[in-house]
């Protein structure tokens, strides 16, 4: 394909440059004063909401002993109760929708590891709030009026595809719908159709890159600049990783259905250091998993949400089980940003007393150059103990030596980085399953 075609709006080269002021939207322009102001309105009007129109927020709270209007300050929110993502399946499928059903204009769901799906609404307004902010995370990650984005994404009942289409159709960009699957077909269609931005989870990413290689085309070529990445935890190594083989930025997008999907927060290309909350619309807290008190600013502990402005789903202090901090605002100083997601409190494997997290393994794997970026983590029982195989993929050059030297390296540095002995095994290249979307890390094979 010639040169001539790969003209775009903006020079690629500026894709890593600040948004200019006059590409700010409303939200983006508030000071931190008028946004903890738009904040407090906002919030007293969703907890009346929520309590007016959702029998189980009034139970919640008039057991808790608290009325929306008792609510006069931001930090009075914590006088609330906290919501689960037990409540949502107890009301299964609709109990806390706040409208008449005819005013929802579209529901999502998401599959869960056990039992019924999570069901959430969205009212026309919802669905304009939620394009406007994937709008703004995609012009935060670099994306521009003009641009192609390709979108792999699952489209359906999953927020992330349609999520990330209609923000980037609000964004003036170009959608390409590819969503998950058909591997070599997207890696076509990328050749053909040469978007600027893809949007996709990082697994699902470097099943892509493999997929490049193995049709012989180096993805560095490739007229990709920016990948908006999420879903899943992923780490700085991962982010190495994909920028230096893909010669792309790599930037995180967080959010979940229970919230709205994506777009609750996103990574600025201009600093990559972590992802700004969106506060005009989802009010962050982190608290302390065990005790459920309210940490301060840089302390780590579980994300908790609420909605602000939501009219179908109203959400109060959405537990998340995502593990992060809460930091000043750096590219966007109004919204605080969380720092890029360590793990869920349901990962974390505790190994003979040991707190281990699958991204903890990740950053070590992917520092080691004879093995490739995958692994799977298998627990089974050695006795009475539980033990921990970790299999990573040998590079194809990668001789028995190396890959030996490697275990050895991974063997050690686990026991160095995370304090606990784990076996690990190099498997042969193109062995391990590949992820079509979100990837399951961890295989739990012990009996009982
Ligand atoms: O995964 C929404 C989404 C789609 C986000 C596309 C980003 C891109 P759920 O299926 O409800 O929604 O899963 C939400 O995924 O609680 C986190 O555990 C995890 N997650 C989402 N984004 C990130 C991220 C979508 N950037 C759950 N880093 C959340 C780490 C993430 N974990």
């Amino acid at each position: 394909m010639s040169n001539e075609t790969t003209a775009t709006a903006a020079p690629a080269s500026r894709m890593g440059e600040p948004l200019p002021h006059d590409l700010l939207d409303n939200g983006e322009r508030l000071t931190r004063e008028q946004l903890r102001e738009l904040q407090l309105d906002r919030l007293r009007s969703t907890l009346r909401h929520a309590y007016d129109n959702v029998g189980l927020y009034r139970t919640k709270f008039d057991e808790a002993g608290v009325r929306p209007d008792d609510c006069r300050s931001l930090e009075d929110l914590a006088r609330f109760p906290f919501t689960t993502k037990a409540d949502l399946r107890d009301t299964y499928p609709f109990g806390m929708f706040a409208v008449p059903m005819a005013d929802v204009r579209r529901i999502h769901a998401s599959s869960g590891t056990t039992g019924r799906p999570t069901v959430v609404g969205y009212t026309d307004n919802d669905l304009s709030m939620w394009a406007d902010m994937v709008a703004r995370s995609i012009r935060a990650a670099g994306g521009r009026p003009g641009h192609k984005v390709h979108i792999s994404y699952g489209y359906g009942l999953f927020t992330g595809g349609l999520g990330a289409h209609y923000g980037a159709e609000r964004a003036g960009c170009t959608v390409i719908p590819a969503s998950g699957g058909m591997t070599a077909r997207q890696v076509q269609i990328i050749q053909d159709f040469e978007p600027e931005i893809i949007m996709v989870t990082p697994s699902y990413m470097l099943t892509l890159l493999d997929e490049f290689e193995r049709q012989g085309i180096d993805p560095r070529t490739s007229s990709l600049k920016a990948g908006i990445f999420g879903a899943e935890p992923w780490t700085e190594e991962m982010r190495r990783e994909i920028e230096e083989r893909m010669d792309i930025h790599a930037v995180d997008i967080y959010g979940l259905s229970e919230v709205i999907g994506p777009g609750v927060a996103q990574e600025c290309v201009e600093t990559k250091d972590g992802l700004h909350v969106w506060e005009d619309h989802f009010y962050p807290e982190v608290v302390d998993p065990v005790t459920d008190s309210v940490l301060a600013e840089g302390e780590e502990g579980e994300a908790v949400f609420t909605s602000l402005t939501k009219e179908a789903l109203p959400i109060i202090r959405y537990r998340t089980r995502d593990l992060t901090r809460l930091l000043p605002g750096t590219a966007r100083p109004a919204f605080r940003r969380m720092q890029k997601i360590t793990g869920r409190c349901d990962d974390m494997i505790i190994l003979r007393g040991v707190n281990v997290f699958p991204s903890q393994i990740e950053e070590i794997v992917l520092r080691t150059p004879a093995v490739a970026p995958h692994f799977q983590i298998q627990l089974t029982e050695r006795g009475r103990m539980d033990h921990m195989v970790v299999q990573v993929e040998a590079r194809p050059d990668a001789g028995p030596e190396q890959r030996e030297a490697a275990a050895r390296a991974i063997s050690q540095g686990i026991k160095d980085g995370v304090g606990v002995t784990v076996e690990v095994a190099t498997v042969d290249p193109e062995t391990l399953e590949r992820s079509l979307g979100k990837l399951r890390r961890v295989k739990d094979l012990r009996g009982g």
